[in-house]
């Protein structure tokens, strides 16, 4: 298993910050990346060390190596909420087609799907919550019903961010594909931590940001895009992604085609070498440790907080449903309201998402954090 990493981030003893499916601390070493970065636009006039260019393709590589893809299948968004408009700029979602979501999903995740399902007249359907945690099994029933038209776009997250319940995407892409259906996917929460591969879940679109699981900065996201979706149309229209170097083209003259690859969905201005390098910087501590060591320690630690939980009337998920890195409390609804706060007036952090008090444990954490969550809800309980 992997050892605590606190020593990495700044974070005082007395602070059990769980909450990483919110936002995680910036580590030392994408502080320090941050600064060199700083200190190059203190003086724009000075030789640089940092090159853009190469920053930005080797954040690709890192993007691309955490799902199984390959750098030029990836594009930079500076939200997860554009790497969805821009999927949904791009899919052909049939007028009286089924839109299959799921209840209680992110806004950033189906808002856009919603409006486009709304203006092309197709049927959304949200697909229910499990009352026993199994979203796999519910989902293959909802999507192969008898009677329902098929599915024409599904947006479907590796797990669900509300409570950390899983869904066995490889098998609901089968079942979505016999269906022709497209796949979105919205790896918010999975990315990073989660083994993902984009060869096996066969994705349409899937995006992630950087400032979750990643130890990324805020405001940028990665977006890949399957090859037969790369000849898309971008959301905007800016000069770094086309063929002909940025300065050359004018007016009538140069070649105003796209570069090859998922490249021509990146956003305007998305070499800011402050965030790319505090974003290569993140990849390279996470890449650092080793995936299955780290998801033991994430596994010890929800698991320490299921045990606790038990005790406390706080009702959690089965484990075989559970991811290894975010878990879900349910309390008794009078509690609910006044947990979180009083949670974090003793300085423990966790997040209130749609009746669940969600915990999500990173490297940073041990278990004297989660012995000070089990305490803190046990005096509120009793
Ligand atoms: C599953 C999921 N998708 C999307 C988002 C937000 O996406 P963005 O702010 O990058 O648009 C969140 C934020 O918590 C999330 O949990």
């Amino acid at each position: 298993m992997l050892d605590s990493q606190r020593r990495h981030f700044q974070l005082p003893r007395e602070i059990a910050y769980l909450d990483a499916a919110a936002i995680t601390p910036r580590a030392v070493a994408v502080r320090t990346a941050a600064n060199a970065a700083l200190e190059i636009g203190d003086r724009p006039w000075a030789p640089r060390e940092l090159d853009k260019k190469h920053l930005l393709s080797r954040l690709r590589e890192q993007s691309a190596a955490l799902i199984g893809a390959r750098a030029r299948d990836m594009a930079v968004a500076p939200a997860v909420s554009y790497a969805m408009a821009t999927a949904a700029a791009n899919i052909d979602l049939p007028r009286q087609g089924r839109l299959l979501l799921l209840t209680d999903d992110h806004p950033s995740s189906y808002l856009v799907w919603k409006a486009l399902a709304e203006a092309r007249d197709a049927i959304i359907d949200w697909a229910p919550r499990p009352a026993d945690g199994d979203w796999t099994s519910a989902l293959l029933e909802h999507i192969e019903r008898p009677g329902a038209p098929a599915v024409g776009v599904a947006v479907v997250p590796p797990l669900h961010w509300t409570d950390g319940t899983v869904i066995d995407l490889p098998r609901i892409a089968r079942a979505l594909r016999a269906q022709g259906a497209a796949l979105v996917v919205d790896a918010e929460q999975a990315a990073g931590v989660l083994p993902l591969d984009v060869a096996e879940i066969e994705p349409d679109f899937l995006a992630f940001p950087a400032y979750k699981w990643l130890l990324g900065p805020y405001g940028l996201a990665f977006l890949y895009a399957s090859p037969k979706r790369q000849n898309g149309r971008p959301l905007e229209q800016h000069m770094n992604n086309r063929v002909e170097p940025a300065l050359r083209l004018a007016d009538t003259v140069g070649d105003y085609s796209f570069r090859e690859g998922a490249e021509r969905f990146d956003q305007g201005e998305r070499d800011d070498i402050v965030a790319l390098s505090m974003a290569t910087g993140a990849l390279q501590l996470l890449g650092s440790w080793d995936r299955s060591s780290l998801l033991e320690r994430l596994r010890a630690l929800t698991d320490q907080v299921a045990e606790g939980a038990a005790g406390l009337n706080l009702e959690v998920a089965d484990r075989r449903f559970r991811a290894p890195h975010i878990i879900g409390l349910k309390p008794r609804s009078e509690i609910f309201e006044s947990a979180v706060g009083s949670l974090a007036s003793q300085n423990v952090f966790v997040s209130p998402r749609r009746g669940f008090i969600r915990v999500s444990p990173h490297a940073y954490n041990d278990p004297a954090d989660v012995d000070r969550l089990i305490q803190c809800l046990r005096k509120l309980v009793s």
